[in-house]
């Protein structure tokens, strides 16, 4: 991964351990791109996870972690732009193999589903796995294609 800049959002849910992920990938040296929002205040997942997924699949930022209660709904929001391939991880390993098999280039996680620390094990995974491609590459272009109808 070549690029440093990271985009990260989520909605209410996930405000705090939000923050400590900021800090922490930053203190990796990555440039943060937090988007928010900011305010404890309800607010709906998928324009938080719509806006993260812009900046990726606009090159604006390399790679994007995106967080709501589960990290569900947030994905499902984020994979509907062209050129997303978010994964909600709850393990590390799911986390690296995002990266190296399927070139995923959004990670999402359920701050009401895991703690801070596994949440910080999981980004690690994530950030220093690179896709393999070969074999790979052809099936997240099947992915693509699928995309492109
Ligand atoms: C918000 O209450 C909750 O529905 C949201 O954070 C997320 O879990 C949806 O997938």
């Amino acid at each position: 991964m070549t690029s440093k800049r990271i985009v990260l959002s989520s909605d209410h849910a996930a405000i705090g351990m939000r923050q400590t992920i900021a800090n922490h990938i930053a203190g990796l040296g990555y440039e943060v791109v937090d988007i928010g929002p900011t305010t404890p205040e309800s607010t709906p997942y998928p324009q938080h996870g719509e806006a993260a997924a812009r900046r990726v699949a606009s090159g604006d930022c390399a790679l994007g972690i995106i967080l709501c209660g589960t990290g569900q709904g947030i994905m499902m929001a984020a994979n509907k732009v062209k050129g997303v391939r978010c994964g909600v991880c709850s393990d590390a390993f799911s986390a690296r193999m995002i990266r190296q098999h399927n070139d995923a280039n959004m990670l999402s996680l359920g701050a009401r589903v895991i703690g801070e620390a596994l949440a910080l094990d999981i980004i690690d995974a994530f950030l220093s796995a690179d896709f393999e491609g070969g074999r790979h590459a052809t099936r997240v272009d099947m992915i693509t294609a699928i995309e492109k109808g």
